[in-house]
């Protein structure tokens, strides 16, 4: 009775069961493992303020092993751009390819880059971890001086919601909310274009 369905919830494998077995296109709006829909969202709108990304280099600094970091090693791969992850230990990404780098070092990471990004330390379901997280993040922050290392044209981009003065600046913030507010809006955009291709071009 449905032509699709759009699932954000924990468990990656009820998203993989319910396509499967309804047999419809079937979106997944975030889980714990990913979040295609932010990472397609923020590729449109790193093209639409600077043009292909092709070849870029895009920084991610904090939670490697979120759902939001593994999204943008799947993306890597596919759109051919150079992506650094920079977590502390035991946050590294689980899931890597041969156009991702991990390391340790946020400098490292945004020395030269395109793209600078984050997300924030406590991910949903993760809450009873906070004050660990808090701790193991530290240093693991978009603030000026780490954009003073990047290409001088750098976009600074982040999911949201945004903790200030955790995983960015305020200061930061407050001068990139244009384009991390044009992200915001830019996701109900792509979201209705991932919905149509899906239901009508694909299915056509
Ligand atoms: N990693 C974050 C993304 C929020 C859009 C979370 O899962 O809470």
């Amino acid at each position: 009775m449905v032509h699709g369905a759009v699932i954000r919830t924990f468990a990656q494998q009820d998203v993989v069961d319910f396509s499967k077995y309804s047999n419809i296109p079937t979106i997944n709006a975030l889980t714990d493992d990913e979040h295609p829909c932010q990472i397609l969202t923020d590729i449109f709108t790193y093209e639409e303020k600077r043009g292909s990304i092709v070849g870029k280099k895009v920084a991610f600094i904090g939670d490697a092993a979120c759902n939001v970091a593994r999204s943008w090693v799947y993306a890597a791969e596919y759109f051919k751009f150079n992506l650094v992850l920079a977590a502390p230990e035991g946050f590294e990404s689980p899931v890597t390819n041969a156009h991702v780098k991990q390391v340790r070092s946020p400098e490292e990471a945004a020395a030269n880059a395109d793209l600078l990004y984050t997300d924030v330390w406590i991910s949903m379901g993760k809450e009873a971890e906070a004050a660990e997280r808090i701790k193991a993040f530290a240093g693991y922050q978009i603030n000026s001086k780490l954009i003073s290392l990047a290409h001088k044209d750098v976009l600074v981009l982040h999911c949201l919601p945004a903790y200030r003065g955790k995983e960015i600046t305020a200061e930061v913030m407050d001068l990139r909310a244009d384009d991390i507010f044009d992200q915001a809006e830019n996701r109900l955009h792509v979201q209705k274009g991932i919905m149509d291709w899906l239901v009508h071009s694909k299915a056509a």
